[in-house]
């Protein structure tokens, strides 16, 4: 192999070293969280399930970057996308004049994650020939580049991901048995965005972030539009989350996205709902509530005159600025409260990116 050949290889796999910045408050990702950091200190082949979007990538970079491997390299492999006939070679590397094509000699994925993790994506979507070749490198630790005869050991940590259910596979005959009871040691099951949504705030804020990092101008959300997330299954778990923050980012940057600016399908309230509610995301509607909420205690519902439900404009005038301050803090101490102080959930409450409110409150003093 080439210097420069040996070089482009050895580049790939710290180049697919990612630190992922991640989301798992809510309680079922907390227990995601826990199995990480138990199963991550051991060198014990791990399968994460779950559905298409829904983290299994993440979670398989969280634990090689928990392990004594995380300075080694991280490489996926996804079994789906390559075609049947070059995983072989992908995986496993080839001699120069291996088959027609293969002008060089060229490392496989097990070389090039040497030390590390080698994170093998879709392991549902292998060949059966296929799946014969990489049980015999579970068991034997072991494996020949196509086209030599030399044994190569390896020492690479395996972690693999399917969105297929393998049992169901297994019974079909599509998935090798043995290879199954290989692989199915230590499972770990990413729950689906719908099962979690208390955190689609927190990672709304990370997203945000991302794009701002990007040089974008994220909009802000009301809490009609936040309820309504809340509220629609996602299908395509946390990456359509991410695609949609960056889809109205373009079509409502710096602007105010309410329930009715969505597009259609994460329309959850339905038109009733919204209609209900036309003015709960401006300020009128922040004065409105106010004024509801004084109207329980019948002194304050007495000193504010009926004006169309909004308080009257003292003769003498107002200091807005510290009004409005005060009106915020309010709020924000109220949501606090009624979450038992949980900032995430404070913050969907208010229709506040989690970042934003935990700004305000060190802005206005409020714990
Ligand atoms: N807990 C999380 N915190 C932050 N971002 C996340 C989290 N889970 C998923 N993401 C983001 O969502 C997107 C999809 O995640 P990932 O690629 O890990 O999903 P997947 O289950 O492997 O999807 P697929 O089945 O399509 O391969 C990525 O951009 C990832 O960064
Ligand atoms: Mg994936």
């Amino acid at each position: 192999m080439t210097a420069s050949a040996q070089k482009k290889d050895n580049l790939i796999p710290s180049r697919c070293f990612i630190a992922v910045p991640k989301v798992m408050e809510s309680e079922p990702m907390q227990a995601l969280d826990e199995l990480i950091n138990q199963v991550s200190g051991f060198n014990t082949l791990v399968l994460i399930r779950g559905e298409s979007g829904s983290g299994k990538e993440v979670v398989a970079r969280r634990i090689h970057a928990s392990s004594s491997r995380a300075t080694k390299p991280f490489v996926p492999v996804n079994c789906g996308a390559i075609p049947a006939d070059l995983l072989e070679s992908e995986l496993f590397g080839h001699e120069k004049g291996a088959f027609t094509g293969a002008v060089a000699t060229r490392k496989g994925r097990f070389e090039m994650a040497e030390g590390g993790t080698l994170f093998l994506d879709e392991i549902g979507d292998m060949s059966l020939p296929m799946q014969v070749k990489l049980l015999r490198v579970l068991q034997e630790r072991c494996f020949e580049r196509v086209g030599s005869n030399d044994t190569q050991y390896c020492d690479v940590r395996i972690l693999a991901a399917t969105h297929r259910n393998l049992d169901d596979m297994v019974i079909d005959g599509s998935f090798r048995q043995d290879l199954f009871y290989r692989l199915d040691v230590f499972p770990i099951d990413v729950p689906a965005l719908r099962d979690h949504p208390q955190d689609i705030s927190a990672l709304m804020s990370l997203f945000m972030s991302k794009l701002e990092a990007k040089g974008m101008i994220p909009p802000k959300f009301s809490s009609s539009a936040m309820r309504a997330l809340q509220q629609y299954p996602w299908p395509g778990n946390v990456r359509e989350l991410e695609n949609l923050m960056e889809r109205l980012a373009i079509t409502h940057s710096t602007k105010l996205v309410k329930a009715q600016d969505l597009p259609s399908k994460y329309q959850t309230l339905g038109v009733v709902d919204a209609d209900l509610e036309p003015n709960r995301d401006d300020q009128d509607a922040l004065m409105a509530s106010l004024t509801a909420y004084h109207a329980d205690d019948d002194d304050v519902a007495l000193e504010l005159p009926n004006a169309g439900g909004r308080p009257p404009l003292p003769d003498e005038g107002i200091d807005l600025k510290s009004y409005l301050l005060e009106i915020e803090q309010w709020f924000i101490s109220e949501a606090l409260r009624k979450e038992d102080g949980v900032i995430t959930r404070a913050a969907q409450l208010l229709g506040l990116q989690r970042t934003t409110l935990a700004e305000k409150m060190k802005k206005l003093g409020v714990s």
